[in-house]
């Protein structure tokens, strides 16, 4: 409670009043999963720095980038669509992906040397700018060690390429954990290697969403910036990776193009905390925020901005859906330059309103928070 409360203080205490350093490296990101229905030309590029293609994976027995030829021209496709506009990463992982494997890579010398071989050499072949780790996630505190050698050992090559070749080096980042500490491990909570993220790694995308969602027998801010109850939060996320010394240019907070859906056992018992029966049926527990905005006006919703969590939930009949809006995003935008972060990035393309009304709002928040503390003079 009282490092809430600290927090808070902090927030509303440094958005006017910090002065950080030039904003030519911020990042305004978003991944793209393979999709049919959204062609990387349908991207509003104005609007992003950085775009993930996501994802690609290890083959279990030679340790190198899986790609089929069906992926080799979605890869050719993605970077000649964007390339020239914007930087262009290879995600690696994903929340799908297999863990076990990585920590086999991230243990074994000759493993992780071939497969971070492969992950420069793809990259270059196909035209990208650099590569980004989603390994959901390392469990051990042997795991956590692992990683930090990889990104050492990874930084290196890169920096061996880029040295023998004279070409600019490639990006190297990782989707992380929305805290310092991985929760859920069996036994105790485990921090990421801070040392080698700081020395090693351009950036961490913190995955600062899916806090709440109907896995849950209560309704919850799915990435609330407050939560009263519970460590549940994106401020107390980012603000651990913050306490737990990684530097501030070095973490781009997540935010989520989607909302997560509960239906809830007494329909007019409908606040945060109410009691749910499981997701909204039919939904998958996820909806696309465009979607969410249809739900909305088509049902007659009741939408609250909840002040406490500053997240919106809206309901009607038996239905909960917790979202993020551009109110929410702009305070959270607000937020992370309070904390001096590198930027933000979005989960995922094709999920916004389809003239991109929250990767807007958060542009132009991200515009006016440099502008209102002279970050631009
Ligand atoms: C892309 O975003 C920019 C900045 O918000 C906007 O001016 C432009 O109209 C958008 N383009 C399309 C095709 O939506
Ligand atoms: C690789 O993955 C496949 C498919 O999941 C599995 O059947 C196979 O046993 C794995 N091979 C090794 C060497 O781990
Ligand atoms: C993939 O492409 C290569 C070279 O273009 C070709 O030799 C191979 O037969 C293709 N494989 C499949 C499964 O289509
Ligand atoms: C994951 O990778 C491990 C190590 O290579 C392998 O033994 C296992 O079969 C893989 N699992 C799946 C589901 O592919
Ligand atoms: C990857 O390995 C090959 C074969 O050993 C080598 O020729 C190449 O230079 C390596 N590439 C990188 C980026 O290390
Ligand atoms: C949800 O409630 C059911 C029974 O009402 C219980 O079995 C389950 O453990 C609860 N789950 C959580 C996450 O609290
Ligand atoms: C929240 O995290 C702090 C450490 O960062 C810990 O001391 C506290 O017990 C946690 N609170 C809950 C409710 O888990």
């Amino acid at each position: 409670m009282a490092s809430l409360s600290m927090l808070r203080f902090l927030f509303l205490a440094t958005l006017f009043v910090i002065t950080a350093t030039s904003s030519t490296n911020d990042v305004k990101a978003i991944y793209w999963l393979e999709q049919p229905l959204f062609p990387p030309s349908a991207i509003n590029t104005s609007l992003f720095t950085h775009v993930y293609y996501a994802f690609l994976a290890p083959n279990n027995v030679t340790y190198k980038l899986h790609v089929s030829n069906s992926t080799a021209t979605n890869l050719a496709k993605f970077t000649t669509t964007l390339g020239s506009t914007v930087a262009t990463l290879i995600s690696i992982g994903g929340a799908n992906s297999n863990a076990t494997l990585f920590s086999l890579i991230a243990a074994n010398s000759a493993a992780r040397a071939t497969f971070i071989n492969s992950t420069i050499t793809l990259a270059r072949t196909f035209g990208f700018h650099g590569v980004d780790l989603d390994w959901e996630f390392p469990r051990t505190a042997s795991e956590m060690k692992n990683l930090g050698l990889l990104f050492k050992k990874w930084r290196a090559a890169i920096a061996a390429e880029a040295a023998a070749t004279g070409r600019e080096p490639l990006l190297l980042t990782a989707a992380v954990y929305f805290s310092v500490d991985y929760f859920l491990s069996e036994t105790s909570s485990l921090r990421y290697p801070v040392g080698s993220i700081n020395e090693n790694l351009d950036w961490v995308n913190v995955m600062s969403y899916d806090l709440n969602g109907p896995w849950s027998n209560h309704t919850g801010p799915p990435a609330g910036l407050f939560n009263p109850k519970s460590n549940a939060s994106v401020g107390y996320g980012l603000g651990s990776w913050i306490r737990g010394g990684v530097i501030p240019k070095k973490v781009v907070m997540g935010l989520p193009l989607y909302g997560r859906t509960w239906q809830l056992r007494d329909r007019s018992v409908h606040g945060i905390g109410a009691p749910t029966i499981g997701p909204v049926p039919g939904s998958d527990g996820v909806m696309a925020l465009f979607q969410v905005l249809q739900f909305n006006k088509e049902t007659g919703a009741k939408v609250v901005y909840d002040r406490e969590t500053a997240s919106v939930y809206s309901y009607s009949g038996s239905y909960w859906i917790g979202y993020d809006d551009p109110i929410s995003v702009a305070v959270k935008v607000g937020f992370a330059q309070a904390f001096s972060l590198r930027g933000y990035f979005f989960w995922a393309a094709g999920l916004d309103t389809s003239d991109w009304k929250i990767s807007t709002q958060a542009l132009n928040a991200w515009m006016l928070c440099i502008k209102e503390t002279g970050r631009m003079n």
